[in-house]
Order: structure tokens, then sequence, then C-alpha cells
């Protein structure tokens, strides 16, 4: 049979080159673009030289529809798995417009094209829809809530756009994929997660405040209602959530959905507290970590994990990796990248 096509959009950032590298060894052809808005040639390196493969790299941008149509005619592309997004949250508040022109008009371009290719779509949620869930875990059946920011609400409508496509165009089938929290790096050490200035995210703060690159790691808040007193989150590792984008993609291509548009959790089904996930850093790695507690951090949920039975029994998928392992790759990867 011949080989099948996948376009990764946003194919050099993280959760894409990640992704991608499973999407090769699983059999796939792939095809990465990206417009380098938020990343640079690093992971798309690190990917061709863990794949020993040039991979088509196509640098362009999906909120030009001329381009995408381009690309999807350049190319027979049976699925697309959509990446390509701004992703922080605090900028979305501040500069919302910039989050919903980009993040809508690029997935518009997309769906556009899957309509008139007859192409499958993946698209890449989040755990944010849930908000602050009345009930843990979260299913799939877990009603949405309010987004406290733009990019929450471009990850709900996103969704939505992509079921009303599928319920109207009977040539498409979606896939949304809602990811908890994706931490880690490749064994490799070959790619993994470049944040920006500085980080954000728990992970990557713990790692460069390891490093030296930053003084001290602070801990939003201990006087949350969970056993230690620090937020919960379901922290999965991103070669674990990487192979859940090949089982959808499977499922999608194999002709094995049961609906035209089907949504699955992907996570652990464990939940992790700030300070576990600290100290697990420091005994994994033997290493201090110099630390302080702060003030919550507006806008933080206290705790999410999801049940991820779903995608057990539809994907085939579950989590494979312990935390230690994926905590052991996140420090790997920060001394790769401070030449260590
Ligand atoms: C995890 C926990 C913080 C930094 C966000 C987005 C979500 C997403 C993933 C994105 C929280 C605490 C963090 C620090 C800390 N998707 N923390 N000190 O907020 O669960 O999810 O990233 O693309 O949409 O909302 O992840 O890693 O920022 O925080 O104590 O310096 O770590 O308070 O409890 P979050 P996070």
């Amino acid at each position: 049979m011949a080989k099948k096509t996948v376009l990764v959009s946003g194919g050099a950032g993280y959760i894409g080159s990640h992704v991608t590298v499973e999407l090769d060894a699983a059999g796939y052809d792939v095809v990465i673009a990206d417009n380098f808005s938020n990343c640079d040639h690093t992971n798309y390196n690190g990917v061709c030289e863990i794949t020993g493969k040039k991979l088509p790299l196509i640098t362009m941008d999906f909120c030009d529809l001329d381009a995408v149509r381009k690309l999807f005619n350049d190319y027979s592309i049976d699925a697309v798995i959509h990446f390509a997004a701004f992703k922080a949250v605090g900028e979305s508040v501040a500069d919302p417009l910039k989050y919903y022109v980009n993040n809508l008009e690029s997935f518009l371009n997309i769906l556009t094209l899957a309509r008139e290719k007859g192409c499958n779509v993946l698209f890449s949620s989040s755990a944010t829809v849930y908000g602050e869930p009345d009930e843990l875990p979260v299913s799939e059946r877990s009603p949405r809530k309010p987004c406290t920011s733009p990019y929450g609400n471009t990850k709900q409508m996103c969704e939505d756009l992509l079921r009303d496509c599928v319920s109207a165009y009977p040539n498409i089938k979606g896939i949304a994929l809602r990811y908890f929290n994706p931490i880690g790096a490749h064994p490799s050490a070959l790619i993994g997660e470049l944040p920006r200035g500085v980080p954000q995210n728990l992970v990557p703060f713990i790692t460069q405040t390891a490093i030296g690159k930053r003084e001290c790691l602070s801990i939003f808040g201990d006087d949350y209602p969970t056993p230690d007193g620090t937020c919960q989150r379901d922290y999965i590792d991103i070669v674990d959530l990487a192979k859940a984008h090949v089982c959808a993609v499977a499922r999608m291509l194999d002709g094995k959905m049961e609906e035209g548009y089907e949504i699955f959790n992907i996570g652990t089904g464990r939940p992790l507290s700030v300070m576990e996930l600290v100290t697990t850093f420091e005994k994994v790695n033997d290493l201090k970590l110099n630390y302080k507690i702060a003030p919550r951090r507006p806008g933080d949920v206290t705790a999410v994990w999801c049940d991820p039975s779903l995608s057990e029994q539809k994907l085939g998928w579950k989590a494979t990796r312990t935390t230690e392992q994926t905590l052991a790759s996140a420090w790997a990867w920060e001394k790769k990248l401070a030449g260590k």
C-alpha cells in the first residue's frame, strides 16, 4: 500500500517536532510547514538527525490562503495535524486580536483546503477548554467552561470550527486531542522545548533555574485546597503525547472512526503537584533547586487531571513514561542547550 502523507503545520516547534519523529517512525511521509515566528531551525535539524532524513520543509504562513493552497496542490496530503498557532496565555490577554486573527485565520485556511481536497484534520486542543472543572478527573464528556484567556478561547473556537465543518462536509473527518501539560524532551536530547525569553511554564523555568539562567523558581501559591497546598496538573511526557498523534492519524486514515468528529484527552490520569514535581526533579537529577513560595498566579486553576480511558479504549494509546524519565529528559535537554 502506498505510504500516506501527513502535513504537520508548526512542525518545527516543540510538539510538532516530536510528532514528526513518531510519524516517520510509524512509516508515514511527513511534510513540515512552519513560519518560524516562534522557533528557529534547531528542532528541524534535530528531527533530520533522529530520522536520518532531510524531511520536506516549507517555510510559509498558514494565514496566507494562496500559500496553503499551493502546499496542498504540491503534495497529496492525506491528513493534516495543525500546531501552527500562538500559545502564550498572558500575551493573548494583552493582545487578543493578534491571537484571534492568527489562530483562527490559519485554521480556517486549513479547513478550506481540507474541504477542497477531502483531507482529515487533527487539531491540537488543550485541557484549557475545561477551565476550572467541577469534577475530577475530567472526561471528554465533562463540560467545557468559559476560558480565562483569548488563547483558550481560540482552542474552543477551533474545536467548534472543526466540529461544524465535519458535520457539514462529508469528505472531512476530524479529531481534537486535548493535551494536559506536555513536558520533557526526546531521549536523544536532539529536540525539545525552546522557550523565547523568560519561560512561563513550570518545567522550562525549573531547568533554566537549575542550569543557572534564572536565579530562583517562584512556586505560585501554597495555600490551594490540595494535599500539599500547591496546584495539581496532569503532566504528560512529550514522546508519549507525540505517539498519541500517530494513533489518532491511523484511526482517521484506516477508517476506524466511529463518528466524523472525535475528541480525546491526552494525559496520564495522575495528578502531580508543583511541589511533588520540584522534589522529583531534584531527586532524579541529584541536584538542589533554588525556589521560594510566591503569591498565586492570576488565572491558575487549582487542579486539573484527566480520565484517559477513552484514549486507551479507542486510540489504543496510553502514557508509558514515568515522571522520573520525563524530568531526566528535560534536564538532559537543558544541559545539551548549555553545551554541558
Ligand atoms: C503549571 C503549574 C503554575 C510556572 C499552561 C496553559 C495551557 C497550556 C499549558 C499551552 C501551575 C505553576 C508555573 C512557575 C509555578 N497550553 N508554576 N511557577 O498553567 O497548567 O498551563 O500551559 O500551550 O493552556 O494555561 O502550565 O506550566 O504554566 O503551570 O509555580 O514559574 O506550575 O502555577 O500550577 P498551566 P504551567
